[in-house]
């Protein structure tokens, strides 16, 4: 079936090279918003039969949503077979639970909207905390990429005498992995959260290591506090400047100033999100897992 790529909000520096791999067409869109707020949407390429895929990064995921939904929407109308999204960083996957009363567990609900509007999701790494799968909330066939062998490989080129530093005891699978590939050794440290923008994390134990360079990874990088809180630190500990490692820059707010302020060596990021920060890129995995069909 022939395919044709959309992309959504700053996303043509992925969809455009994955399409061109693909030999796929680059689909036109013309999107805008009217005075009140509103949403215009009118697609200028002609998806009839064809396999429409929608590239669509959901960080600050509410003003993405409706034109997501209105593309995948008219898109079907237009007689598209198939309307798959490509979303590298998947939004609401945080609060997955709820620990108040009247609480919204909008990770499920959010779920449940995109199953009733695509037919399938490809995504990187999502942050699935106490879920062991996407398929606990979504409803369509979802693919996980995985951003592990990259870092892995990033690191290996450009970091010499790597420790690997995981922020908390969730990250210590998916740390362990990159570690091992990177043949480097890994700590794992403790976090508490205490509100949205603040993090309490333990003293790493880094004796053996002292003269190494620190490499923090984490999935998402958001206000940075995590970061930061490391970062704070290994300073008292006079170890050399850190690199920080993140698959999905999302840095709310001026988070990536503050992170930098700190004096780390280098902020690095995969181009899930598109920030001045990537270094890593993962546009292959999208483009073969598209290729063999598998999803
Ligand atoms: C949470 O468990 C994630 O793995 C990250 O550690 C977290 O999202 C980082 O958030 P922030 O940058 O706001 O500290």
């Amino acid at each position: 079936m022939e395919k044709i790529f959309f992309a959504i909000s700053g996303n043509e520096q992925l969809a455009i090279p994955i399409a061109g791999k693909l030999n796929a067409e680059m689909g036109e869109i013309s999107i805008r918003q009217f005075p009140d707020g509103e949403t215009y949407l009118r697609i200028l390429s002609s998806v009839k039969d064809k396999e429409v895929y929608i590239v669509c990064a959901l960080n600050t995921p509410n003003d993405k949503i409706m034109p997501l939904y209105f593309l995948a929407k008219t898109a079907k109308e237009q007689g598209a077979k198939q309307v798959h999204l490509i979303a590298p960083y998947l939004a609401y996957m945080r609060q997955d639970k709820s620990f108040h009363p009247g609480e919204s567990i909008t990770s499920q609900h959010f779920a449940s909207l995109m199953s009733s509007v695509v037919d399938s999701l490809i995504t990187i790494d999502p942050h699935l905390h106490r879920r062991k799968s996407l398929s606990e909330i979504y409803t369509i066939p979802c693919t996980v990429l995985h951003a592990d062998e990259l870092i892995s490989n990033w690191i290996k080129t450009n970091v010499i005498n790597p420790v690997l530093v995981g922020p908390d005891s969730e990250s210590e699978q998916w740390v362990a992995e990159v570690a091992k590939n990177a043949n480097a050794p890994y700590i794992i440290l403790q976090k508490n959260r205490i509100g949205d923008k603040d993090v309490e994390v333990s003293v790493p134990n880094l004796e053996k290591y002292l003269t190494h360079t620190p490499v923090l990874v984490d999935d998402i990088i958001s206000t940075a506090k995590t970061m930061i809180e490391t970062v704070k630190h290994l300073t008292v500990l006079k170890m050399s400047p850190a690199v920080c490692i993140g698959v999905h820059a999302v840095f709310a707010g001026n988070a990536y100033e503050q992170l930098k302020e700190q004096g780390v060596y280098k902020i690095i990021t995969c181009n899930t999100i598109l920030h001045p920060s990537n270094g890593i890129d993962i546009s292959d995995l999208i483009y073969l897992i598209t290729l063999s069909n598998c999803y």
